[in-house]
């Protein structure tokens, strides 16, 4: 079984279906409104325990209802949190999600997530020392995704780097990642690029090698020469939410099977995960993910 170690934000996923999206100033009439749990970080502890993992999630939550309830989430899924901290008086991540039309809009309030410092990181340090995989985004302080950067090389452990949100990064810090997994917005972001340019150019020009998303396509990966596509699969899509997060939990998950399979995998729970509403709603177990396969 392998073990996963992610470094990463939880929040509360208050959700609304709409027709379509509002225009500035306007207010329209929406279908549903649901809310679930999400946080890149959650949601990628959650999906890598689906897929079979032992996982441990570093990160924090508010003292509030929704604190107690993404605390309480996260244990019914599998997932160890002992480091996932209770913010005395603070209120925990939100994120507002409006879905029409096939897609998202997200806004993320981080609340606890900006609490989870290094000094946390390096108190968890024996359980990063026991992960086979590491994962971290960036919806916790940029000090504290350097900080995971660099107890994983310090340890020899391979840390993913999932540059979502997108913000650009020290060229220093990325060379640490032993993947980094963005989509080509979010690769151009990183790297202080024209969002324009060729994605084959942008991956060749990273400082690590790249696993770069590209929605129902699938994948494009390149460890050294050229990259390599790995074509979406097809299915219905329901809610794109989380489908990121599903696709870096497996690519962790089965690295130990090499990258060509493991980006194959990753891209079928992708796949699955859009089929069902909210972030955590789609995201398949193991048993789902073989039968699909
Ligand atoms: O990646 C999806 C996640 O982004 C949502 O669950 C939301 O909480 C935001 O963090």
């Amino acid at each position: 079984m392998a073990r996963v170690v992610v470094v990463g934000s939880i929040n509360m996923d208050l959700v609304t279906l709409a027709p379509r999206f509002a225009l500035p100033g306007e207010t329209i009439l929406g279908d549903r409104f649901l809310t679930v749990h999400g946080g890149k970080g959650a949601n990628q502890a959650v999906a890598a325990a689906r897929l079979g993992a032992d996982v441990a999630l570093i990160g924090a939550v508010g003292d509030d209802v929704f604190g107690t309830q993404l605390h309480d989430g996260l244990t019914h899924e599998g997932v160890s949190t002992e480091h996932v901290a209770r913010i005395a008086n603070g209120s925990s991540g939100t994120a507002s999600i409006t879905v029409a039309e096939g897609e998202n809009h997200i806004i993320v309030v981080p609340g606890a997530n900006a609490q989870v410092m290094p000094a946390q990181i390096e108190r968890a340090q024996s359980t990063l020392a026991s992960a086979d995989a590491i994962l971290v985004q960036m919806e916790i302080p940029l000090e504290s995704v350097e900080a995971t950067l660099r107890i994983g090389q310090r340890l020899g452990k391979p840390v993913i780097l999932n540059p979502a949100p997108a913000q650009k990064l020290p060229m220093e810090w990325l060379k640490l990642a032993r993947y980094l997994t963005p989509n080509q917005h979010e690769l151009a972001i990183l790297l202080g690029a024209d969002a324009s340019e060729d994605f084959h150019a942008l991956m060749q020009r990273a400082p690590a090698p790249v696993v770069l998303t590209r929605g129902g396509e699938g994948a494009w990966y390149r460890e050294s020469g050229e990259p390599v596509h790995q074509p979406g699969f097809e299915v219905k899509v329901v809610d794109t939410t989380g489908a990121g997060d599903t696709f870096n939990a497996a690519l962790a998950v089965f690295l130990h099977e090499g990258l060509p399979t493991a980006v194959r995998k990753a891209c079928a729970a992708a796949a699955l995960s859009v089929t069902r509403l909210g972030a955590q709603g789609g995201m398949p177990t193991r048993t789902e993910l073989d039968a699909f396969l």
